[in-house]
């Protein structure tokens, strides 16, 4: 197993007495890349800035290549750290030329600064512009310098905060894709901030979810999405559907029958957590409804409430017959039902995640 490029241990962070960064691990592994991935003030920025050394924690320690750069007493500078940074407004110094940008962190000899000035142009597409200014270059074309200009120096790590958020939402894709490209053949540890999840699952070979200044959650993207660790955490990367109920003998009686919940106390309140693509419908066939399978369990009979198109599917709000409580499905955009049909729905319960009610977690999804 090969040991962690980066790794932070219990940092702590505290402005004015409020406590922002509570007790945050973390390990980036050499070639991979890790998001931090979170709300908005849940704390990435600071544990970023943390590390680059730009900030300073209260408790804690950072590591790169299992050597100290850091804890409260000991401090290499942030420019001998061998971190390269990328932040949101990467900007580039306006007076310098394309190939000036890139050679800015660059030591030793003109022909092997510019050797390595067109290895990275190259990479990023962008060997045409090297004489350029940077108003000469779209937003998108910015980006790809200043990421080459971040990389120029090798940097063991790359600590990107929200380096996309200032692109064209048609862009962003393709350029994210080709930033990944350009971070694995560079081979750099890559930690990236973004409150995006649809970012983080495009980029990330990790996830650490961040909330309220703690990672609550840390694995690869298919794991943190198919296994959420507790309604938020499931509720932030897809709009969800919660049927909550009592537990009484093992289950819990739901529109759809009665549902096991193993190991849960009689009283205990749980919500039962589907994606609403996981939801299947069905015509109502003059009540006599679809006819069931196994695997789909006890079907609940629905009329649609409301039905909106989103362009590659369609998102519809049914009413449930059984009591009245409102589900959402998504199903393929050809399919537009009218408010008032009855129609049937199905759980896929083996996609069902069920989670015991905490206090105070009545109504909000907020992660
Ligand atoms: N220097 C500072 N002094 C006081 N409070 C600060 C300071 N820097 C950050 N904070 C506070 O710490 C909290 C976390 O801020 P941070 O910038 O780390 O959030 P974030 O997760 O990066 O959010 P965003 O997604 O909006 O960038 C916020 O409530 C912020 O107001
Ligand atoms: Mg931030």
């Amino acid at each position: 197993m090969t040991d962690p490029r980066l790794e932070i241990r219990n940092i702590r962070r505290r402005f004015q007495g409020r406590e922002v960064v509570s007790d945050v691990s973390l390990k980036v592994m050499p070639g991979q890349v890790t998001c931090l991935l979170g709300p908005s003030g849940c704390g990435k920025s600071t544990t970023l800035r943390i590390i680059a050394g730009v900030d300073m924690q209260d408790e804690g320690e950072i590591y790169v290549d299992g050597e100290l750069v850091c804890d409260t007493v000991f401090r290499v500078p942030p420019e001998q750290r061998s971190i390269g940074m990328m932040f949101q407004d990467f900007a580039l110094f306006p007076h310098l030329s394309v190939a000036e940008n890139v050679a800015f962190g660059l030591n030793g000899h003109k022909s092997d600064k510019r050797a390595r000035v067109e290895e990275l142009l190259d990479k990023v597409g962008l060997l045409s512009a090297v004489d350029k200014y940077p108003h000469e270059l779209s937003g998108g074309e910015q980006q790809r310098i200043a990421l080459a200009r971040a990389l120029a120096p090798r940097p063991s790590i790359m600590l990107m905060d929200e380096p996309f958020s200032g692109l064209d939402e048609r862009l962003k894709d393709d350029i994210r894709d080709s930033t990944l490209d350009v971070l694995k053949s560079e081979n750099t540890a890559v930690l990236l901030v973004t409150h995006e999840p649809h970012e983080a699952m495009r980029m990330a070979d990790e996830i650490a979810l961040m909330r309220d200044g703690r990672i609550v959650q840390q694995g690869a993207p298919y794991n943190i999405y198919n296994a959420p660790v507790d309604r938020k955490a499931a509720a932030f990367f897809s709009d969800i559907n919660v049927i909550r109920g009592k537990v009484q003998d093992l289950s819990v009686t739901t529109p759809f029958g009665k549902f096991l919940c193993p190991g849960q106390p009689d009283g205990a309140e749980v919500d039962i957590v589907i994606r609403p693509q996981h939801l299947r419908i069905d015509f109502d066939r003059h009540g006599r409804g679809p006819n069931p399978t196994p695997q789909d369990g006890t079907p609940a009979r629905a009329v649609v409430q409301r039905a909106r198109f989103m362009g590659r599917e369609s998102l519809v709000e049914f009413k449930m017959e059984f009591d009245g409580s409102v589900l959402k499905a998504t199903v393929p955009s050809v399919f537009l039902p009218k408010p008032g049909t009855p129609m049937w729905l199905m759980l896929r319960r083996d996609r069902c995640f069920v989670f015991p009610v905490k206090d105070g977690s009545a109504s909000s999804d907020r992660v």
